[in-house]
Formats: C-alpha cells, sequence, structure tokens
C-alpha cells in the first residue's frame, strides 16, 4: 500500500476501488493474517455524536479491525481515526475486570455479590444518616438510551434521590437549554442534510474538523460540495475548520453574543427579516428590534474585534441566503452565558424565517456518541420524554405508565452536576455514584473537585475502564461493558437513532451496565416494581417507546429491527418545526434580548493571557477509552500549549520549551510550547485529554446560571518556563 494511499484510507476517503493487499503490505507484514475478520459486524461508532455506521470484523471471538459502512446515511463509508481504530478499546491494557472494593485503604478484588451488597448497604446507611438527597450520581452520554432509562428510574424511584445529573451537563447543558427558551422544548431543529444542501453555513465556536470530523465532507471538497456555498466560521482560533472556510470570524473570546446581536441589526436595519414568519411565528419581535438597534456594527466591531466590513458582509450572506444553516458547538455552550447565546443564535434563525426548512436551520452538534438519548430518555434535568417536573400531567403521565403514585416523583430537578460536587464539599452530598465518566480530567477547577471527592464517605466509579484518574478516588469500583459488548441504540446530533451491538463478550467479570443496574434494583427490593419483567435491554427500549410515544422525540414507531435496517431512524423526521408551530403555550418561538457581558476573568498584569481549552482529532475527552490506542497516542502522546510569536518573543520563550500555566487556583507544567498564529497574542490554547497536563487544574469553576454548564473556555493565566528542565 503506498503512503498515499494508506492516508486515504486513515482519513476516510473512499479506496475501495483501488486494489489492495494486505498481505503484501510491508508495514502491515506478518500480523495482515491475523486481521482477516471472520465476519462483520454492524454497529455504531461509540466516540462522538456524528453516529457513524461501522462495521467490526470479528475473527475468532476477538475484534480485528473496523471501517465504515459504506451503506450507512451518515459517513458513507468513511470513519475518522478514532473510529478506523474502535476495535483496540475492547482489549485495552486498562480494561477492568473485577469489582474492587477498598479494604484498609487498598483496592482489593471482591464478588460481585459482596460489591452489590457494599453499596447497597453503605448508601442506605449514609441515606439513612444524612437524608435520601446525600446521594449524588453522575451518569454518562456514553450509556445506551435503554440503560439510562433504566438508570433514571433506579436512581429517583429505586434510591429515591433527585441529585442524579450527567456528564452532558459538561458539554451541551446550554444547548438544551437555549432551545427550551426559544422553542419550548429541547431538540435539534436540523440534520447533516441541511449542512449539505444550505447555500449559508455559519459555523460559531465549533472545531468539526476535530471534532466531529466526518461532519466535514458536509462543508469540505467531496459529493457534497456546492458551488457557490459559502462556509463562515467564528472562532477566535485559526482552527483546522476556519482554514476550511471562505471566511473566519477571528473574533475575540466571548465576542458571540455581540456578534450575534450585530446580525441581527444589520439584518432589520437593512431589510433582511421575514417579516411573514416574523408576524406568524415568534412574539417579542418590537422589544427585540429595539434592544438589538443599540448593537450597531461599530459598537459590535468594538467588542468582538472584526471589521465593520466584514460583520456588515456575513450579516448580508446570511440574511440573502436562500437558507442559511447555523451549527455550534462547545465554544458557545461552554459559557456562562451559553444558554442565552443559543437562544441568540435561534434568534437570527426566526426572524429571517432560516428554520423548518431544506437547508435552513440553527443547528447544535452534541458531542458523546448518545448524549441526545440520555437528554430524551434520562431523568435528570428533564423527566423522560422531554417532560417537564412542574407539570402536574406530565407527572401523571409517567407515573400511569409506570404503575406507581405520581407523588413518587419528585416535582423539581434536583442537583445539577456542578452542585452536587458543591454539596459533597459544603457536606450536603455524602455519597457519589460515578458512572462511565472520569470528573478527575473532565471538571473544572481540579482542587475544588478533588476536595469533593476526599469530603465524602462513600465514592462509587462504575466503569469499563480501572485505573482512571477518577476510579483512583473510589472505594467501590464496578467493572462494566462498554460499546461493542452490549445490545441497543444510540441517538446522534440530528435526531437519528442507531442501532449498537454486541460484538465480543466483555472481559474478565465486566457486566454491563443494564445488568448492574437491575441487580441493584434487586437488592434495593424494587426489581419487579420498577422493571416487571425485564431481562434485556429490549425490554427497556419497548418501555422507552411507550413513554416516549406522542413526545417530540418519539420512539414508537420505530422497532430496533427497522433501525437497523434503514441505517439508523431520525426521530421527528429529517427536520422540526416545518410547520412553523412550537411546543410553547401559544405555539409561537421567543425572541430573547440577550445581553452581552464579559466574560468573568479578565486577564490583568498578573495572568495576562486568555486560555482557551478544545480538543484535537485523534483523541476522545479524557482519553480514558484513546489511550487504550497506540496508534492515536503515538500520533498525540502529549498535551502542548499554543502561543502567539508575538507573545513568545516578549516571554524570551523558544519552540518546544516546557512551559506552566498557572491560574489563581492552580498549575499545571510541563506543556509543550507550540508558537504559532494559529492563536492570537494574549490568548494561549491547550487541548483538555490529558490527565498528565490536566487544562481543568487552572480552568475556572463558574457556571451557567441557567444549564449550569462550566465556563471552560476563557479563564486568565500566565505563563512561565518550566523550572525542572
Ligand atoms: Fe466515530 Fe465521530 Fe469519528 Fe464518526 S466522526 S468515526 S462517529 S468519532
Ligand atoms: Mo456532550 S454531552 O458529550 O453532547
Amino acid at each position: 500500500m503506498s503512503i498515499v494511499h494508506r492516508f486515504k484510507r486513515l482519513v476516510g476517503i473512499d479506496t475501495a476501488q483501488e486494489k489492495y493487499s494486505y498481505a503484501q503490505d510491508p508495514l502491515y507484514g506478518k500480523v495482515s493474517t491475523a486481521r482477516v475478520a471472520d465476519t462483520w459486524v454492524k454497529t455504531t461508532c461509540g466516540y462522538c455524536s456524528v453516529g457513524c455506521g461501522m462495521l467490526v470484523g470479528v475473527k475468532d471471538g476477538k475484534a480485528v479491525a473496523a471501517r465504515g459502512n459504506p451503506d450507512h446515511p451518515v459517513n458513507r463509508g468513511k470513519l475518522c481515526p478514532k473510529g478506523l481504530s474502535e476495535h483496540h478499546i475492547l482489549d485495552g491494557p486498562g480494561r477492568a475486570k473485577l469489582p474492587l472494593l477498598r479494604k484498609n485503604g487498598k483496592l482489593e478484588p471482591v464478588s460481585w455479590d459482596e460489591a452489590l451488597s457494599t453499596m447497597v448497604e453503605r448508601i442506605a446507611n449514609i441515606q439513612g444518616r444524612h437524608g435520601l438527597g446525600s446521594l449524588g450520581v453522575v451518569g454518562t452520554g456514553q450509556l445506551l438510551t435503554e440503560e439510562y432509562y433504566t438508570l433514571g428510574k433506579l436512581v429517583q424511584l429505586g434510591f429515591r434521590t433527585p441529585n442524579n445529573d450527567g456528564n452532558t451537563t459538561l458539554c451541551m447543558a446550554s444547548a438544551v437549554s437555549g432551545y427550551k427558551l426559544s422553542f419550548g422544548s429541547d431538540g435539534p431543529p436540523g440534520s447533516y442534510a441541511d449542512m449539505s444542501t444550505a447555500d449559508v453555513v455559519l459555523l460559531i465556536g465549533s472545531n468539526i474538523a476535530d471534532n466531529h470530523p466526518i461532519l466535514c465532507t458536509r462543508v469540505g471538497e467531496g459529493p457534497d460540495k456546492r458551488p457557490g456555498r459559502t462556509l463562515i466560521v467564528v472562532d477566535p482560533r485559526v482552527t483546522k475548520t476556519a482554514m476550511m472556510a471562505d471566511i473566519h470570524l477571528a473574533i475575540k473570546p466571548r465576542g458571540d453574543i455581540a456578534l450575534i446581536n450585530g446580525i441581527a441589526h444589520i439584518l432589520i436595519r437593512d431589510g433582511l427579516t421575514d417579516s411573514n414568519y416574523i408576524a406568524a411565528h415568534t412574539i417579542n419581535y418590537d422589544a427585540f428590534a429595539a434592544y438589538v438597534a443599540a448593537f450597531t456594527p461599530q459598537h459590535v466591531s468594538e467588542i468582538t474585534g472584526l471589521s465593520v466590513e466584514k460583520i456588515t458582509k456575513v450579516a448580508h450572506l446570511y440574511g440573502r441566503a436562500r437558507a442559511g444553516f447555523i451549527g455550534w458547538t462547545m465554544g458557545v455552550n461552554h459559557s456562562t452565558q451559553g444558554a442565552v447565546t443559543v437562544a441568540a443564535i435561534n434568534n437570527l434563525a426566526l426572524i429571517t424565517g432560516h428554520i423548518g426548512r431544506a437547508g435552513a436551520a440553527p443547528f447544535s452538534i452534541t458531542g458523546q456518541c448518545n448524549a441526545m438519548g440520555t437528554r430524551e430518555s434520562g431523568f435528570t434535568s428533564a423527566l423522560p420524554g422531554y417532560r417537564k417536573f412542574d407539570n402536574p400531567e406530565h407527572r401523571e403521565e409517567l407515573a400511569q405508565i409506570w404503575g406507581i403514585d405520581a407523588e413518587e416523583i419528585p416535582k423539581a430537578r434536583g442537583m445539577a452536576y456542578p452542585d452536587i460536587i458543591e454539596g459533597a464539599v459544603t457536606g450536603k452530598i455524602k455519597a457519589l455514584w460515578f458512572i462511565a465518566t472520569n470528573p478527575v480530567v473532565s471538571f473544572p477547577n481540579y482542587e475544588l473537585l478533588k476536595q469533593a471527592l476526599e469530603s465524602v464517605e462513600f465514592v462509587v466509579v462504575q466503569d469499563g475502564f480501572h485505573p482512571t484518574p477518577t476510579s483512583d478516588f473510589a472505594h467501590l469500583v464496578l467493572p462494566a461493558a462498554i460499546w461493542g459488548e452490549k445490545e441497543g441504540t444510540y441517538t446522534n446530533s440530528e435526531r437519528r437513532i442507531s442501532k449498537v451491538n454486541c460484538i465480543v463478550t466483555p472481559p474478565g467479570e465486566a457486566r454491563s451496565d443494564f445488568d448492574i443496574f437491575l441487580a441493584l434494583a434487586e437488592r434495593l427490593g424494587v426489581r419487579d416494581r420498577l422493571y416487571p419483567g425485564w431481562q434485556t435491554t429490549a425490554d427497556a427500549y419497548a418501555e422507552w417507546q411507550r413513554v416516549s410515544a406522542g413526545r417530540l422525540c418519539d420512539y414508537s414507531p420505530y422497532s430496533w429491527k427497522e433501525i437497523e435496517d434503514a441505517g439508523g431512524i431520525q426521530w421527528g423526521g429529517e427536520r422540526l418545526y416545518a410547520d412553523g408551530a412550537f411546543p410553547t403555550a401559544d405555539g409561537r418561538a421567543i425572541l430573547h434580548n440577550v445581553p452581552c457581558d464579559p466574560f468573568l476573568e479578565q486577564p490583568n498584569e498578573e495572568y495576562d493571557f486568555i486560555l482557551n481549552t478544545g480538543r484535537t482529532v485523534e483523541h476522545w475527552h479524557t482519553r480514558t477509552k484513546t489511550a487504550q490506542v497506540d496508534m492515536l497516542n503515538k500520533m498525540v502522546p502529549n498535551a502542548w500549549l499554543e502561543m502567539n510569536p508575538v507573545d513568545a518573543k516578549r516571554l524570551q520563550l523558544r519552540a518546544h520549551d516546557k512551559v506552566t500555566v498557572t491560574s489563581r487556583r492552580s498549575n499545571v507544567s510541563g506543556l509543550e510550547l507550540r508558537i504559532t498564529s494559529i492563536i492570537a497574542p494574549g490568548q494561549v490554547f491547550m487541548p483538555f485529554h490529558f490527565a498528565e497536563t490536566n487544562s481543568n487544574r487552572v480552568t475556572l469553576g463558574a457556571f451557567d446560571p441557567i444549564s449550569r454548564e462550566p465556563n471552560f473556555k476563557q479563564c486568565a493565566v500566565r505563563v512561565q518556563k518550566s523550572s525542572s528542565q
């Protein structure tokens, strides 16, 4: 195989037409025959929310290869480097294989029976002394929808604590809240197909080339390349995605709200709004128009650092587009103003009528493979099926289906993730249960998180891997099956429900999360009441279909088999709100006046840089999974810090120096310095994947008051050469 050919396969360019023999490849050499699969199992990638369809090759009960499913509508045969190497995580060296209980300070192997009995007894004891709410549970977008639904019932109705949330609050809670503010419900209105058919695609704080790589095929070169389409990328960094753009707006950090309001100002001033749509389908227009009148291009230019000409040009492109698409990711969500920024984006779509038509949609691109499924089926920030805690009819509907008294269902959401952590520090939370998540690396302000973990009486970590930086703090480790070892569904960013299948059996004594939940329910004495007759995730899916029936996220028409055969099915169809009817009280969407406040921790003389954090294509979140994959580790072995040449010169730093980043909270040392104009003067960037150089030692523990999402993107730091070199 030529280098070019191999590269093409790696980036997912279709090489099916090109003849190639593994056996003759000097790089694959003898290994090649061991990797020739006997059978190929259809499934869905377990990393990101793009939701690529894949085929995993199995030989002698082992997963030996992965390739894109050419018939899958999302990725049409392509996979990114993570998907292509995903089978390696299944027998990775770090898999958790035995239940472990801390005895005399040391984690020691115990039987499942002892592990689960201990968990139930310790939690009952703690709840007896400190109240039911003293248990805090943090789940994950890594579970199957069937499992997350099962978990919600177990936590809220079995353990009877309302303090139940997911790591999704670190990721797309702002999108959820923003949709609710504007449209009355969660639910991304658009589709990937809209990215392809739009004639203007505006990406705000969304580096898809690193984080959702296969989505690049929708806007870059290739079959979806549309002559005349304009790709506009708003990002303070010249990301790989910004490099693909026709227009890059290198905005000052947190200039997004001013820019969006400024675009609205120009659209209204220049008559580029859709007054029929506004009159028929929105409320609050007059107040909104008066509000954005203050966001003159000149004023916006000062806040954002962008020229009046560029802002005007982008506003005109979006306003004159036949179909305009706005996509966003963490640059928007990871902010103390995340929820309202999402509402501001929705304002633009609403005043131009760029919603509910082919190519026209505001569209959050989510993170984890099943973040969407968990927010639909979860019992965390909402009741299952996008129902509301404070709606008595919604509680009654669920009570009917579940055969319980509606009084058992909480009337308000319990603590969100950051409040659970804070509660652990202040003593309200005494037991913590983490499921497939790694807060020691992913949660902001590590020092406080560490204090939380050390303050509580009992920490349970249920994960497919051990040790992890978080399982090091555990009193009990429950080894779980992961992607490839269980059957059910994930739902991707575009509401596509996809089937995931068993490829191999879990290692050692690891059990599926679903089995663990049922076994706990059994010990709590609630199994028959909460899960009558349930044996497999198919039983959970059947009940979830009944629970979601008639709701916006309605799974009831689609069987697992239909989902599998179709390569996934989008609930709600290709796009929502085609009729302009929104799930609000009067059916109209709400325009919001969104103030633009400066971010909390501004740089000063002592902390003179703004730190921005993000990701790289080769790794996934905190590397619990990708650290298992040799190829990915070799491609990107460690974290780095990007700094502009002007700043590096001022600080007399040189490329590859080891540097220390210090904030008011703590510091992180030994980062490799990359001097590059990708980053603007006064700003630095580092990836958040690496436990050894944990960006969250320095990030700020500030949260959006509405969504509770952390402000990962901006904090003030200083940079020095590390002393130990
Ligand atoms: Fe998996 Fe996302 Fe890569 Fe697709 S783009 S292969 S879903 S990680
Ligand atoms: Mo996020 S929760 O990983 O969409």
